[in-house]
């Protein structure tokens, strides 16, 4: 009987039911939005192994070319090299040695940019992938007196990552700066072997960079200009030779003897031609453009003139090449960072059309997460309601019986008080009557 009544309590304790139409609130569909493209990219990366190592030919020289024509100015040599280069290796499915080039050329003139695209080429990552690896010699070997133990570590580096993917690349920056006979190191990787140590070299990609013989390539482009000649007639009979002998007689420098070009391991030496202002103002148009900013021929003339250009009468060529370009550029686009002056953006169809799609795949998975929370939201409050109602029956159920016994109580003690009270009245009668006639 008491368990019965505690029950009976409880109930309306519980709390009212869950009404079904009740407005979801904007921050509940924002998280199921982030949260189902959260889950959805999690899944994907999970599943997909992201990039896979290119064994077989499958890079695009058609679009290289495209690419190569679209953003690297004034270097026909380089273009023109690397294109045949990279076409030929990567067709063969039996190199018979790993592919070494190696672009010398003065600053900012588009050697690590070429090796940027190169790269982007050959696996869709570009410099952030793990079959591209880049040495720059003034972080990696900054110590002369550690040369051996960087011989050792370049040597397991290379093996290793060649072992996990024969399609590796390689890329050593600021080779002139590396501690002399370290190249070396790399020597039986790009030799005539098969297999060294059980281990195919022949599809390694080997780049190297360095401003070896920059002064003559500078002298070689001011000749031909001096001579009234187009740069486009240079060459690289002209120059080839220079390069090797160069770099091989620079003392102090990574290449300085080195038995890579002693003994004919380097396939190409790629020369890159100082700059014009012409070039300059190219690779300033390019920047603009890539910064989705509407093209403006007075900036471009103005961050162009900003350049300092040699030889001082002349001044043909820049002495940065490109490399400063954006920084001026943005010193000139401060202003209208900083919301003084609108920025004109370059309202193209590509980047409206781009817009559009991603707010179209923008709506398209928040609604998909929106129903999901719905039908959740749904099928939960469902059952809320469910066990509320049969609460509710329970609780009316038990509340009606224990009225039920109220009632009874009350009618019985209505009923005794009334006969306790009929017998009171009688008693008190009979009294009032006992009295009177004792009284008479
Ligand atoms: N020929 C070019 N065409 C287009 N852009 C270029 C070219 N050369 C340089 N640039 C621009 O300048 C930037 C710097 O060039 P990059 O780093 O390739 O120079 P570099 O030849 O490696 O110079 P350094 O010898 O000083 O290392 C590039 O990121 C690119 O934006
Ligand atoms: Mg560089």
């Amino acid at each position: 009987m008491e368990k019965w009544l505690f029950l009976v309590l409880l109930c309306p304790l519980l709390p009212a039911p869950v009404r079904p139409h009740e407005p979801v609130p904007l921050p509940a569909v924002v998280f199921g939005v982030c949260l189902g493209i959260g889950t959805g990219g999690f899944i994907w990366n999970f599943f997909s192994s992201g990039e896979s190592c290119k064994e077989l030919e499958e890079v695009d020289i058609a679009d290289l070319q495209e690419d190569l024509e679209n953003r690297l100015f004034g270097q026909h040599l380089a273009k023109g090299i690397t294109l045949q280069a990279l076409s030929g290796f990567l067709r063969n499915e039996n190199p018979s040695k790993a592919l070494a080039i190696s672009f010398h050329g003065p600053t900012g003139t588009g050697k690590n940019y070429i090796s940027q695209i190169i790269a982007r080429h050959i696996y869709p990552e570009g410099m952030k992938s793990r079959y591209v690896h880049q040495f720059v010699s003034t972080l990696h070997f900054p110590h002369v007196q550690h040369l051996d133990t960087y011989k050792d570590q370049l040597q397991q580096w290379i093996r290793g990552n060649v072992t996990a993917c024969k399609r590796s690349v390689f890329i050593f920056d600021e080779v002139d700066k590396m501690p002399s006979g370290l190249i070396d190191a790399i020597k039986p990787y790009l030799d005539y072997y098969d297999y060294l140590e059980k281990v195919d070299y022949r599809k390694a990609i080997f780049i190297f960079l360095s401003n070896a013989a920059g002064e003559i390539i500078n002298k070689l482009a001011l000749d031909f200009w001096k001579a009234g000649k187009v740069r486009e007639d240079i060459k690289l009979s002209d120059v080839e030779h220079h390069l090797s002998l160069s770099a091989f007689n620079m003392k102090d420098s990574g290449f300085w003897h080195s038995s890579l070009i002693d003994r004919n391991l380097i396939d190409f030496y790629v020369p890159f031609l100082p700059l014009e202002q012409q070039h300059v103002k190219m690779c300033i148009k390019r920047e603009i453009m890539d910064g989705g900013i509407i093209v403006d021929d007075e900036l471009i003339s103005k961050v162009a003139n900003d350049m300092t250009y040699y030889p001082k009468d002349e001044k043909v060529f820049s002495v940065k090449g490109c490399k400063v370009v954006s920084t001026k550029l943005n010193f000139y686009l401060l202003p209208t960072m900083n919301g003084t002056v609108d920025r004109p953006r370059n309202l193209s169809v590509f980047s409206n059309l781009f817009n559009f799609v991603s707010w179209v795949f923008w709506g398209i998975c928040s609604s998909i997460s929106s129903f999901f929370y719905f039908v959740f939201w749904g099928i939960s409050s469902l059952f809320l309601n469910i066990f509320y109602l049969i609460s509710w029956v329970f609780w009316g159920i038990c509340s009606l019986f224990l009225n039920l016994f109220y009632l009874v109580r009350w009618v019985f003690w209505v009923t005794c008080a009334i006969f306790l009270n009929i017998h009171f009245v009688y008693e008190n009668y009979v009294l009032v009557a006992l009295c009177f006639s004792e009284f008479r």
